[in-house]
């Protein structure tokens, strides 16, 4: 049993796909993970839709904006929507995004665990993926997902190789947590 801060830790976004398809019980147990996360008041607003049939990934493939090609070699992408009507906004705040949020953590982490690469994707046109996939009008697309097997990075071009090799990033812990009060002051000037 892999200790569950290295799977968080081993999570990437990766750029290199091969070409093997995503075994269905493999694919079905990436939504499992989504269907268990949290959500204001279970409703459970996320929907995932997933392009794989020729013409229908082709289709979703041309949304995707001129830095996100390299997504074009993944045999799955997914569209993760929801509807904003839903019931998931309360004062303001939008809980629809928080829950598909998690849903969303949970299929990349439960992707991490199957050796199954898993790239989350906002660079594309919206109302392209939901003419491709038959998804209403009021339903926002909050994500694509290429999902697919991970490829030599040797296999991509310059730009997008020199992308995947740059170092990981985070904010240290003291400028994303404080106890007691809110620690970040606006400076003077
Ligand atoms: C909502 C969302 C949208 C993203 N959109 C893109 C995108 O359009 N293209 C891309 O290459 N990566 C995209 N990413 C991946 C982020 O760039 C990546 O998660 C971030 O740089 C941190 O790197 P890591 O995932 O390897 O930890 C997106 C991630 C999220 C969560």
């Amino acid at each position: 049993m892999p200790d569950l801060l290295d799977v968080i830790a081993r999570r990437a976004s990766r750029y290199a796909f091969a070409a093997d398809p995503l075994p269905d019980d493999v694919l079905e147990t990436l939504f499992e993970a989504a269907r268990w996360a949290p959500s204001y008041g279970n409703r459970q607003p996320w929907r995932f839709v997933v392009a794989r049939a020729p013409h229908v990934l082709a289709a979703v493939q041309a949304t995707l904006t001129r830095g996100n090609q390299y997504a074009r070699r993944a045999p799955v992408l997914v569209a993760m929507a929801a509807d904003p009507n839903d019931g998931q906004i309360r004062e303001g705040r939008e809980y629809y995004l928080l829950d598909c949020g998690m849903a969303l953590e949970n299929l990349l982490l439960q992707a991490v665990a199957l050796g199954v690469q898993a790239h989350p994707l906002g660079g594309f046109d919206e109302d392209g993926v939901r003419a491709a996939l038959a998804i209403p009008a009021q339903v926002r697309v909050l994500a694509l997902i290429a999902l697919g097997y991970p490829a030599d990075p040797a296999t991509l071009d310059e730009d997008t190789r020199e992308r995947d090799a740059r170092p990981r990033r985070r904010k240290p812990p003291e400028e994303v947590r404080a106890f007691d009060t809110w620690a970040w002051r606006e400076s003077p000037d």
